[in-house]
């Protein structure tokens, strides 16, 4: 049984062969093409899906994804795009498409009619998604601590146990591309890591990046960092941005753990993000860095009201309390997680404690963190799980 012909609005900048566009357009009866121009004018048609198609991704084509939107916010924008994909993925989605194609580079007419089929896949998933009010993204919670050891794996780790425990689908990032351990803490052989996604070639889109991730028998998913330090070098800036856009449209929450320094990759997580949560134990050191990691938090203009902070081993009898805390932080913390032998132990067995005692005092710890990423209730079944689909050149 033939579905009816989807109509189809295009708006192209001038650096694509409208050819190109055309025979991308051509699959037979699949597709109605209402009209077809280059830009925005007065009396466009209607259509079930605008697409936007332009040579190299550039402030214009976000323009005309946000026009399409604004005109008319339930009908699906897709942008088709012949640029390799560097850091704009982000920003396609930030105007409001609903997803995106990336042709090979150059295309011709052939090779645009042989992905035809590919383009009305992508296009009849768009309409067939499109629930309006709909949450399109998950969030993605960067967890940053001034000092290595003060609990930031465990944290993360065991808030992506507590978010899958109370139905969430969840990945763990380990941004700790050169000592990361959340494979260890998870119990994880690193069969594939974030390197071997970044080298595998070839054609890239959610389905792959979905092969690439470890799974914890919880239902946690895990992009685990490189095997060894040598190969985080080639882990870019650009690379993530796309990676935390994709990842971010098939999981509910995307938690990315980092190393102890702000480093670029940090900042750029910390950047993409819709959330933050600090870690910082009870000593001088990891306070004062603390303060210091905040204080760069606000020049980065980052909202205080998306920034949490756990206080790890809050119970520890070093000389300093609650009230220096408060006095050096600005203000108290949102969970205090204990010291606990057991913690020690469930990282030793790879079995985050919030899974293995949920009822002891720090498993309660997180769940009660968790709680605070998931009392605003996301549309969470109803989410959209788009699809990337696009070739990767070089
Ligand atoms: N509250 C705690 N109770 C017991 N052990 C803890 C606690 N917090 C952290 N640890 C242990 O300290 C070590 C460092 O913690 P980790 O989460 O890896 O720190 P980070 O990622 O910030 O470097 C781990 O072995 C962890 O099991
Ligand atoms: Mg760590």
């Amino acid at each position: 049984m033939n579905a009816p012909p989807i109509s189809v609005l295009v708006v192209h900048t001038v650096d694509i062969d409208p050819a190109v566009v055309r025979a991308l357009l051509s699959a037979d009866d699949g597709l109605n093409v209402v009209g077809f121009f280059d830009g925005f004018g007065n009396h466009m048609p209607t259509a079930d899906v605008l697409v936007v198609a332009c040579g190299s991704y550039s402030e214009e084509a976000g323009s005309l994804i946000r026009e399409g939107v604004d005109e008319l916010p339930d009908r699906p924008v897709i942008l088709v795009t012949q640029g390799a994909p560097n850091g704009y993925v982000d920003h396609a989605f930030t105007a409001g498409a609903a997803d995106l194609m990336v042709l090979p580079d150059p295309c011709d007419v052939h090779l645009a009619r042989a992905m035809s089929h590919q383009v009305l896949f992508t296009i009849r998933k768009s309409v067939q998604k499109r629930e309006p009010g709909a949450a399109v993204e998950g969030k993605m919670v960067v967890l940053v601590g001034p000092k290595g050891g003060s609990g930031k794996t465990l944290c993360s780790t065991n808030l992506a146990a507590a978010l899958a425990a109370s139905g969430q689908s969840v990945v763990v990032v380990d941004l700790d591309l050169q000592f990361g351990d959340v494979g260890l803490a998870l119990g994880l052989t690193p069969e594939k890591t974030i390197y071997d996604l970044l080298t595998s070639g070839g054609s890239m889109d959610a389905e792959k990046v979905d092969a690439f991730l470890a799974k914890h028998e919880s239902g946690i998913h895990a992009l685990l960092a490189p095997r060894r330090p040598d190969q985080a070098g080639l882990v870019t800036v650009e690379f993530l941005r796309d990676i935390y856009a994709m990842l971010r449209t098939t999981h509910d929450v995307v938690i990315v753990d980092t190393p102890p320094q702000f480093t670029p990759e940090v900042i750029a997580a910390v950047d993409a993000s819709t959330d933050v949560c600090v870690v910082a134990m009870l000593d001088a050191l990891s306070l004062k860095n603390l303060r210091l990691g905040l204080e760069t938090l606000e020049l980065m203009g980052y909202p205080e009201d998306r920034i949490r902070f756990v206080l790890n081993r809050a119970d520890s009898q070093v000389g300093i309390d609650l009230a220096d805390v408060q006095a050096i932080v600005g203000h108290g913390p949102d969970v205090r997680v204990p010291s606990d032998r057991a913690i020690t132990r469930s990282v030793n067995e790879g079995m985050p404690i919030a899974l293995k005692s949920p009822g002891s005092e720090a498993g309660r710890a997180f769940h009660q963190l968790a709680a605070l990423y998931t009392q605003v209730p996301q549309a969470a079944a109803a989410k959209r799980r788009r699809r990337l689909s696009f070739s990767r050149t070089g």
